[in-house]
């Protein structure tokens, strides 16, 4: 009988009290002691929350547009994410971040509390990008049913209840978008939305290209624009995560370029599903001025 692996479709383990994919969660040291450099870039969302797009932005505008430069490689190559590991099968994340010449963009789904302090020391610019909850919960079930080092995401009224307990990797999305808003008060985080990425791109990109500091022309802003819509980065491979093994992200099942809309909870939530899930929304962000749109 074949081993079963050590990693695929494994349950979460709990790295202080969060939910971590199985895979990621060996070695928590390599993380705690990862040494930021000030000229880091970070990247940081809540799962399904448009992550690659603001990676493949924020790579295209310190390449100021040059689309051949950006093709270079895979996304999660250009922008390794930190926690990444497969011990035995893959670089991890922070082997990948090591010999990468800065600045360095990284990528991370960590909450507040499991960031590596050294982020919080350097003040590295961050940019957090955020996703209504709803539309997160359908995307992450996507997801979860394609990407093999998570666990089977079993049925969608499962799933919806597993959303809102918050056993889900990383952990509850309320927390995570409530505590990284808090952040923007002692430390450099631009705060954006998927929604309103979707409404009017060019307006978030130039926002992106002035908290980094640069000086981009209209013409190339325009540029990114164009290259960083859904139906291009669908049919980019550096992008598409075409070039992730096959064996850990079966596309067949489902694109990772899935839909890229915003209101598409809608044609998964039941009326029962969406009256219990506001509810509990409320409860659990009642705390925090947090807005976000479900559709546009
Ligand atoms: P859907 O599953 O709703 O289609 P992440 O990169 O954080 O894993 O997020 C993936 C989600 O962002 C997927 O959502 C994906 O389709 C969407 N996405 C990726 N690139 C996009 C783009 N250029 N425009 C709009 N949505 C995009």
């Amino acid at each position: 009988m074949a081993t079963p692996d050590p990693y695929l479709r494994q349950d979460w383990r709990m790295v202080r009290g969060v939910p971590m994919v199985c895979a990621f969660s060996f070695d928590w040291d390599r993380i705690d002691n990862f040494q930021s450099r000030p000229d880091d870039i970070l990247i940081c969302t809540y799962p399904k929350s448009g992550t690659t797009w603001m990676c493949e932005i924020v790579d295209m505008i310190l390449h100021d547009g040059d689309t051949d430069k950006c093709k270079r490689d895979a996304i999660f190559n250009k922008v390794p994410m930190l926690e990444f590991a497969a011990p035995g099968k893959m670089p991890s994340g922070t082997e990948q971040l090591a010999p990468m010449a800065s600045p360095r963009v990284v990528k991370t789904h960590l909450p507040v509390s499991l960031l590596p302090k050294s982020f919080w020391d350097n003040k590295c610019k961050t940019i957090y990008v955020a996703r209504n909850a709803k539309d997160v919960a359908v995307s992450f079930y996507h997801f979860d049913l394609m990407n093999k080092l998570h666990p089977e995401p079993g049925s969608w009224e499962e799933y919806l209840e597993k959303f809102m307990a918050g056993k889900m990797a990383f952990g509850s999305w309320h927390d995570h978008v409530s505590s990284w808003w808090d952040k923007k008060n002692d430390h450099p985080i631009l705060y954006l939305f998927y929604e309103d990425m979707k409404e009017d791109l060019k307006r978030e990109v130039k926002k992106t290209v002035h908290f980094l500091g640069k000086d981009l022309s209209d013409s190339v802003v325009d540029k990114i624009v164009r290259n960083t819509s859904f139906d291009v980065m669908k049919e980019n491979p550096s992008t598409n995560y075409r070039m992730a093994p096959a064996a850990v992200m079966d596309q067949s099942i489902s694109p990772f370029m899935r839909k890229g809309i915003a209101g598409d909870w809608k044609n998964h939530f039941t009326v029962a599903q969406d009256e219990k899930f506001n509810e509990d929304y409320k409860r659990k962000m009642a705390g925090t001025a947090l807005q976000f749109r479900t559709e546009i």
